[in-house]
């Protein structure tokens, strides 16, 4: 019999157990302190009573212990009530098992022994989105890192490897479709319109791969046939008026099947692939093993409301799910510091993979880009830490662009270092070695060294050094001796807790140029700085070399060199590797603005020379040149600079926009009609067109062209895509005209029901050159449709808001203290979802006295409320520390 516990006991807000004593102090989880699980649980079975104010869930635990000891059970809670507990069918009493703290601890006897629980929670009222919640009518979990403890008691790490299966009920009306891990082994109909299904995954997971999801769901089907020929029923469910949305997504997951195959010889395991796409999510997507849960942004995609950019980020994502079931579910973590073992790889993959789809060089920009804007600030700042961390308070704080972004170059150097056919060997090897185990990024390193054939031995400094190295490499070429040498140094800043960093390894391919011959002098060489200095000579170099480093971005490094803006210039007309070729011109932009703020003015003509000639460059295919002509982002420039003076840049940055838009006019004019398609289509040549189309709109506006809103009203009302409506909107959202008003309203009537579109109104407006932008998100905050439940609503405002240097930044401090007071708001509803927008705050040491002052007043404010979550507790503190 299960026993009723006293009921108060599950009264009040059962997601945050009620105390009378303070919360204790957080405590700090150090990578060295692993210790091998006490108790192991290689099988488990739920049973789900599902209903979104009152779910009640039996766990049945096999356990054994692990090892010689006589430490009792300990199964993690977070915030829950054990309604009863049984061992080996006979109930306890209330003084053969304890709580400490929120864990609930049993002593055992035995080597093995079965353990149930039983308690109850309130998926409704679980606004955190971790644990089992409600979105949009549907019942959804989200478990990893540590969301499992919200459902039931268990053993919540990721070395503990258990069988499932799951039964689960619901009303069947309501609830019409209920989906777990693996296959389903059966179904039926119960009594008052209830039924019920029962899915069992035969591989062993960690508790953070769990997944259940019940509702009224439409699916889009199809199948895939694997290399050994295993029939695969794939499946994207989403609410019935969005299936004609899913085709994009549907259309990527084969072909990263087929892509996994061919690549990395690893094929599905399952005769079922589900994706479900859910509104209130707080991440991208998860990867649970067979039932990947989606934040429907990266699902949903059709011409009318997604961009170039959304069709591409579904395809990538996709594929990173998908290759998560190799790379983090049939070899998983060990613990959570070894979480860039699964995302570093994974994210490494699906950046091959995407590259592999499309233009290749365009992709690497791109990420590069991303790579600029988010992990070098935080590798810069007070959040620093190595892609595999030494220590946490709340992991969740660890999702970081630098575990995901910098861990995936860091595999790529792998790469790059062994070339493609040695990388798969140590890839296969590392997938025969620790299928079905929990390993370590040490595991990877080491399968690397024996499959690949290679000494790794200071390349492990890749995990354990936090912080961007700096090479500066200067080029010296002998006449003479028709010698050129290049002499390299590198540097790794210091960061929180690592006053003291040794030299790296740093793969660097490189090439000479003849700037007589315009010809490369020689092929390209992989050069490895590996110590703090070193020098590379150039034999038979008869005129003057031009350097060409870094290309293809080898190293995950800043470079400073000794080129002149002629030489950047003509890197940018005629280096071959397109990376390199993007990145001279990035430079001669930096030098020419980073020149203006400190000066004054500066001289834009080779600027505007080299992008002109990139301009009319016919050779070069539009979405490259699109990405070659922008100038790098504000922050990008601030990150440049000692101190950041936001007013300046944005003017240096302003003025030379102005000047490149009024010098090329007519280049502009010609891209933009050449640019011109007549009917929609989703093809490189078709998204590169488009691309370049909104940049040349927004040079023509930054010229003051008399005609460019006209021009860009006339292309947000013609548009038969989001690409070119969204562009036209964000052109026109920079400046006054009466356009831009009537294009915002229209837009809003347009989509108001469609929230992801609503989106991009909220970002677009946040994102806006004008004067008035913190007036205007201080407005948006307050609208209507403005609401902190959707964790993409509050990013999509708050995300992009503190991305609009100038704005946020605003001298009075307005911009700050709008986001504390969200970020306080937020928190005690989704701390995650808050956590993550801390960073912007945090980097008060790079502005000004009366900046940094005012940020770090923001940040005292946040950390003196009482109740803080541990998340943003931590990102804040260790801010202002
Ligand atoms: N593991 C997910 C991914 O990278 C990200 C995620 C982390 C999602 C935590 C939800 C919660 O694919
Ligand atoms: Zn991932």
């Amino acid at each position: 019999m299960w026993r009723a516990r006293d009921k108060h006991d599950i009264s009040g807000d059962m997601l945050d157990v009620q105390t009378t004593q303070p919360p204790p102090a957080p405590t700090v989880i150090h990578r060295t302190d692993y210790r091998e699980p006490d108790w192991l649980v290689p099988d488990v079975a739920l049973d789900f009573a599902l209903d979104p104010a009152a779910t009640r869930i039996r766990a049945t635990l096999s356990v054994t212990r692990n090892g010689e000891h006589d430490r009792p059970l300990r199964l993690d809670g977070d915030g829950l009530v054990a309604i009863a507990v049984r061992v080996d069918g006979v109930e306890l009493a209330g003084d053969q098992w304890h709580m400490e703290r929120d864990a609930l601890v049993v002593p055992l006897a035995g080597p093995t022994h079965v353990v149930e629980t039983e308690v109850e929670i309130a998926p409704e009222r679980n606004t955190k989105l971790m644990g089992l919640y409600a979105s949009g009518g549907l019942l959804c979990t989200q478990c990893e890192a540590e969301g499992f403890r919200r459902i039931t008691f268990f053993p919540d790490r990721p070395d503990v490897l258990s069988r499932y299966v799951v039964r689960m009920e619901a009303d069947k009306a309501r609830f019409p479709i209920l989906l777990a891990n693996g296959d389903r082994t059966a179904e039926g109909d119960g009594a008052d319109g209830r039924h019920w299904a029962e899915w069992r995954d035969p591989f062993p997971k960690p508790s953070y791969l769990f997944a259940l999801v019940a509702g009224d769901l439409a699916a889009n089907r199809d199948r895939f046939t694997t290399m050994s020929g295993r029939d695969v029923d794939l499946a994207i469910w989403v609410r019935a008026e969005d299936l004609p949305k899913t085709e994009h997504a549907m259309a990527a997951l084969k072909t990263s099947m087929a892509w996994d195959e061919t690549v990395y010889g690893r094929e599905y395991d399952l005769g079922q692939f589900n994706i479900v796409a859910v509104a209130d999510f707080n991440f991208g997507a998860m990867e649970n093993k067979s039932l990947n849960i989606f934040n429907s942004r990266y699902i949903l995609a059709d011409p009318d409301t997604a961009t170039d950019a959304d069709y591409d980020a579904v395809a990538g994502v996709v594929a990173h799910e998908y290759f998560h079931n190799w790379s983090g579910n049939r070899v998983t973590c060990r613990d959570w510091f070894q979480l860039s073992l699964k995302e570093g790889f994974t994210v490494f993959r699906d950046q091959q993979f995407s590259a592999d789809q499309g233009s290749a060089a365009v992709k690497r920009i791109e990420d590069v880009r991303m790579l600029r804007a988010a992990q070098f600030p935080e590798d810069g700042g007070p959040l620093a830490h190595p892609i595999r961390p030494d220590s946490y308070l709340e992991i969740s704080n660890f999702y970081t662009a630098t575990v995901y972004n910098k861990g995936a170059e860091v595999i790529r150097m792998l790469h790059t270092l062994l070339g493609p056919e040695r990388f798969r060997a140590g890839s296969d090897l590392y997938f025969d070695r620790h299928d079905g185990e929990a390993a370590t990024c040490e595991d990877f390193v080491r399968a690397m060294e024996d499959g690949g054939g290679i000494d790794l031995t200071r390349f492990r400094l890749w995990y354990q050094q936090a912080g961007t190295p700096r090479v500066k490499a200067v080029l010296a070429w002998d006449e003479a001796a028709a010698r050129a040498t290049l002499s390299l140094e590198q540097t790794v800043p210091t960061t929180p807790g690592q006053p003291v960093k040794q030299p790296m390894p740093l793969p660097l391919r490189v090439a000479l140029y003849g700037s007589v011959s315009n010809a490369a002098l020689g092929g390209e060489r992989l050069v490895v700085l590996d110590a703090a200095q070193g020098s590379e000579t150039f034999e038979g170099i008869a005129e003057r070399p031009v350097l060409s480093i870094n290309r293809g971005f080898s190293a995950p490094v800043v470079v400073e060199t000794n080129r002149t803006a002629a030489d950047l210039a003509f890197l940018s007309a005629h280096d071959e590797d397109p990376f390199a070729r993007y990145e001279a011109m990035q430079q001669l932009m930096i030098d020419t603005l980073v020149g203006a703020v400190s000066t004054g003015g500066a001289d834009h003509g080779p600027v505007i020379e080299a992008v002109r000639e990139t301009l009319v460059n016919p050779a070069l295919d539009r979405a490259f040149s699109a990405e070659a002509v922008l100038l790098p982002s504000e922050a990008f420039l601030g990150d440049q600079m000692l101190v950041v003076d936001p007013d300046a840049i944005f003017a240096a940055r302003e003025a030379l926009r102005r000047d490149l838009g009024a010098a090329m006019q007519s280049e502009w004019r010609h891209a933009y009609d050449g640019a011109r398609t007549n009917r929609f289509e989703y093809s490189p040549a078709a998204k590169g067109a488009r691309r370049l189309r909104t940049v040349a709109l927004g040079y023509l506006a930054a010229a003051g062209a008399p005609d460019a809103a006209a021009l860009a009203f006339r292309q947000f009302g013609e548009a038969d895509n989001m690409t070119d409506r969204q562009g036209a909107l964000g052109v026109l959202a920079n400046g006054t005209a009466a356009e831009r008003d009537t294009a915002l309203a229209a837009f809003y009537d347009r989509y108001r029901s469609n929230p992801l579109v609503l989106d991009k109104w909220f970002s677009t407006q946040a994102l806006s050159a004008r004067d008035d932008t913190v007036d205007a998100v201080a407005a948006l905050y307050r609208h209507p449709d403005f609401t902190l439940g959707n964790p993409n609503r509050v990013r999509a405002l708050f995300g992009a808001f503190s991305a609009n240097q100038r704005a946020f930044h605003s001298p009075d401090g307005r911009g700050y203290t709008l986001l504390a007071d969200m970020l306080l708001a937020l928190d005690p509803m989704n701390p995650q979802t808050a956590a993550k927008l801390v960073p912007p705050l945090g980097r008060w040491r790079r502005f000004g006295q009366a900046r940094a002052a005012l940020m770090k007043a923001e940040l005292t404010r946040i950390v003196a409320t009482p109740g803080l979550s541990k998340d943003v507790f931590e990102q804040v503190s260790k801010s202002l520390a």
